[in-house]
């Protein structure tokens, strides 16, 4: 019994793990150019068109997971250069980059 809770649990996080590992790569690809690495958005594309800093805590407090959620899927109502991403990335991955972008922290 208490093998298989281990077994359960380690096979759980290692799910985990490896979602959190494909959601980093997936934002390496897709938004670092624009976002940064950090989020904080210090890229040319960033400055340029004043890019939110997404690890500033007041930024991380007003969204909810759908407003990030949206803004992915639909891309900005207000700036083209951040484009749908409703074609290009599937319902997974995009739920993966909301939990990702959660774990941008301000230093
Ligand atoms: C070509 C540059 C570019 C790429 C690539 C890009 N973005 Fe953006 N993104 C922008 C811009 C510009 C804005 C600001 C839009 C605005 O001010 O309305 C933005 C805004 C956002 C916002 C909302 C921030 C706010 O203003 O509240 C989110 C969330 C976001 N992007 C997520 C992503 C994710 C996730 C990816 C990768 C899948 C991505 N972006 C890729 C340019 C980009």
């Amino acid at each position: 019994m208490k093998t298989r809770l281990a077994l359960l649990l380690s096979l759980s996080l290692a799910t985990a793990a490896h979602a959190s590992e494909d959601a980093a790569a997936l934002w390496t690809a897709k938004c670092k150019n624009c976002h940064g690495a950090d989020g904080k958005a210090q890229t040319k594309t960033g400055k340029k068109e004043s890019i939110v800093d997404m690890s500033q805590p007041a930024w991380q407090k007003a969204q909810t997971d759908a407003d990030i959620r949206e803004f992915i899927v639909d891309g900005s109502p207000r700036n083209k250069k951040m484009k749908p991403f409703k074609d290009k990335l599937s319902a997974e991955q995009i739920d993966s980059l909301v939990g990702y972008i959660r774990t941008l922290k301000a230093d």
